[in-house]
């Protein structure tokens, strides 16, 4: 059995449930982190029921600095040496109609506590002399997004910072990959206030597969995946246009 641990935030929904079965399918011992405790403690009974590894549960709120550094401290003892930065939120709508409160909130969670956990077990991957740290972007990294403003913009900050510490931290023996899904059915829309769009509900993926993308393309080292034939060809097709058009073609595709 392994000895070392992969911490994997947002694990009690969504991708974050399959970034930990795949893991732990693999032989990895996990470390599973979110709110919402009676979700995590069914994920590590379902992982510890397939698969002979350790499943440590460190409850904890990323939208807080108090709740990010209580997770690092609580780490402390275990050798991480995969950081799955998957914890996020969209909050939908414009810009100036929503509630500061939940905007700031999201920008706490995904950037401010991503930013941090990768600062910190970078550290400590750079330390072992290896690692590999997988952040969960998004395709809405690649253009502004009316109604996702402030989401879109986080997650180009995720991708924007993914790729120049892939350059960074290499010599060091660390990976970092930026995996950018297209929309995919978790409780993501549920939690945006969004309702699903005609657009949506055609190119709508499995959380597994993409899981299983962000997880291959990290241990193959790559600096960013895009899941799906459908979400490829998006932002391929959109360094064709000037940014103005990708920006309204963005918000055709996402408003209620
Ligand atoms: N699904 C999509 O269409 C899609 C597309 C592109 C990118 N993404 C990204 O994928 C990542 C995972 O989202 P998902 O689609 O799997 O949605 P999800 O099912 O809603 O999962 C989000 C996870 O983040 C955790 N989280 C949210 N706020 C948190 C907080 N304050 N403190 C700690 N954990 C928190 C949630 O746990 P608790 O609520 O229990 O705290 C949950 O485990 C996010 O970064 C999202 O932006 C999703």
């Amino acid at each position: 059995m392994q000895t070392s641990y992969a911490l994997i935030t947002g694990a009690s929904s969504g991708f974050g449930v399959d970034f930990a079965d795949i893991l732990a399918k693999k032989g990895k011992n996990i470390i599973i982190t979110a709110r919402r405790v009676e979700n995590l403690e069914r994920v590590k009974k379902n992982i510890e029921n397939k698969y002979p590894v350790k499943v440590i549960i460190i409850p904890a709120d990323l939208s807080t600095l108090s709740g990010v550094k209580s997770l690092i401290d609580q780490t402390q003892s275990y050798e991480v040496d995969v950081l799955i930065n998957n914890a996020g939120f969209g909050v939908y709508g414009f810009y100036h109609e929503s509630s500061w409160e939940d905007l700031n909130k999201m920008i706490q969670v995904d950037i401010t506590a991503l930013s941090y956990l990768t600062h910190a077990f970078g550290q400590r991957m750079k330390k072992l002399g290896r690692g590999n740290i997988l952040l969960v972007g998004s395709v809405a990294a690649f253009q502004a997004t009316p109604t996702y403003a402030a989401y879109a913009a986080c997650k180009s900050y995720v991708l924007s910072l993914g790729e120049a510490l892939n350059h960074e931290l290499k010599v060091h023996g660390v990976n970092v990959t930026v995996l950018n899904p297209g929309i995919t059915a978790t409780e993501f829309l549920q939690v945006s206030g969004q309702k699903t769009t005609f657009y949506q509900k055609v190119f709508m993926m499995q959380s597994y597969p993409v899981a299983l993308t962000g997880i291959k393309a990290m241990f193959k080292k790559k600096a960013f995946i895009v899941p799906g034939l459908a979400n490829k060809l998006t932002v391929f097709l959109g360094r064709f246009y000037p940014r103005k058009i990708q920006s309204y073609f963005a918000y055709l595709v996402m408003k209620n």
